[in-house]
C-alpha cells in the first residue's frame, strides 16, 4: 500500500528498533560476525515511520540499505556498543524492538595491532559471553513500555519452532516475541519471512509467508491494538 493509505495509528509514539549483525573485533582488521542483512529491522522502522511514529533505528552491520525516510539512524559495531545505544534510546522509547542479530560471544581479548601469523598453528580463540541486551531491556522496562524480541528458530528432534519460541518468550520476559521459521533458505539473506507473533498474554498469531514489510505491518498491527486495548 502507498504510505498515505496506511493508518497513522503510531502517532505520538517513540519507537526504537535495532537491526543488523554485530561484529566482535579480534584485532583492528578482523571480527566475528553473522549474516544478518538488517532488512527486517529496516522494514520495521520504515513501516513505523509511515504509520506516524518517531523512530530511532540502531543499526549494527547491514547490507547497503538506504536510511528509511523520517527515521533517525544510529550506527554501532559490537554488541557492547549496541547495548549502550539501546539503553540510551530505550530510556525515552514507548516501544523497543530487538531485531538485531547480536553475537552471543566475543573474543576475550582484542589485539591492539594486527595479529601476525607465525610458523606454528595459532592458539584457539577464547570467547566470553556477551550481555543479553533484550533481557536487560526487559529488566529496565519503564511502566507501559512494550519490549519486543525476535527469534529465528529451526526446530530439531527435541522441539519444533513454536515450542522453542514459547520457551524463549518465557525466558526473555518480553511482551512479544516474533518467531521466524528458518532453514530451507528462509529468513537469512532472503526477502521473505514466515512465523508467529507470540504475546506474553498467551496469544499466538501465525504470520503467513510474505515480505519483511508484511511481517513488519503484522507486528505493528498487534502492538497498536494491544496499546489501544490498554486505553493509551
Ligand atoms: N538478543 C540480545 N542480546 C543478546 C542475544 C540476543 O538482545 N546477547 C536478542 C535478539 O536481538 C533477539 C532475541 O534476543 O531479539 C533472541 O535472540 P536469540 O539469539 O534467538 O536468543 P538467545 O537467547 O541468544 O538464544 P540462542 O541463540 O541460544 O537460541
Ligand atoms: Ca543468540
Amino acid at each position: 500500500a502507498a504510505p498515505d493509505a496506511l493508518p497513522r495509528d503510531l502517532e505520538g509514539l517513540h519507537v526504537a528498533v535495532s537491526a543488523g549483525g554485530t561484529r566482535e573485533p579480534l584485532d583492528p582488521v578482523r571480527y566475528l560476525g553473522n549474516r544478518s542483512s538488517g532488512r527486517q529491522g529496516w522494514a520495521l522502522a520504515r513501516v513505523a515511520a509511515q504509520r506516524g511514529a518517531r523512530v530511532t533505528l540502531v543499526a549494527a552491520h547491514t547490507a547497503d540499505l538506504a536510511t528509511p525516510a523520517g527515521v533517525d539512524l544510529v550506527r554501532v559495531g559490537s554488541a557492547e556498543q549496541l547495548r549502550v545505544a539501546m539503553h540510551e534510546v530505550a530510556a525515552s522509547a514507548d516501544v523497543v524492538v530487538m531485531a538485531a542479530a547480536v553475537a552471543d560471544f566475543r573474543p576475550v581479548a582484542t589485539a591492539g595491532h594486527k595479529i601476525k601469523k607465525t610458523d606454528r598453528d595459532p592458539e584457539p580463540v577464547a570467547l566470553t559471553r556477551n550481555a543479553d541486551i533484550l533481557a536487560e531491556l526487559v529488566t529496565a522496562r519503564r511502566s507501559g513500555q512494550v519490549v519486543v524480541g525476535f527469534a529465528a528458530e529451526t526446530g530439531d528432534e527435541g522441539a519444533d519452532v513454536l515450542e522453542y519460541g514459547r520457551a524463549k518468550l518465557k525466558r526473555k520476559g518480553c511482551d512479544w516475541l516474533v518467531v521466524n521459521a528458518v532453514g530451507d533458505g528462509k529468513a537469512f539473506e532472503v526477502e521473505d519471512n514466515s512465523g508467529w507473533l507470540l504475546s506474553a498474554d498467551g496469544t499466538e498469531t501465525p504470520v503467513p509467508h510474505g515480505s519483511k514489510a508484511q511481517l513488519a505491518s503484522a507486528v505493528w498491527d498487534a502492538i497498536s491494538s494491544s496499546l489501544k486495548g490498554r486505553g493509551t
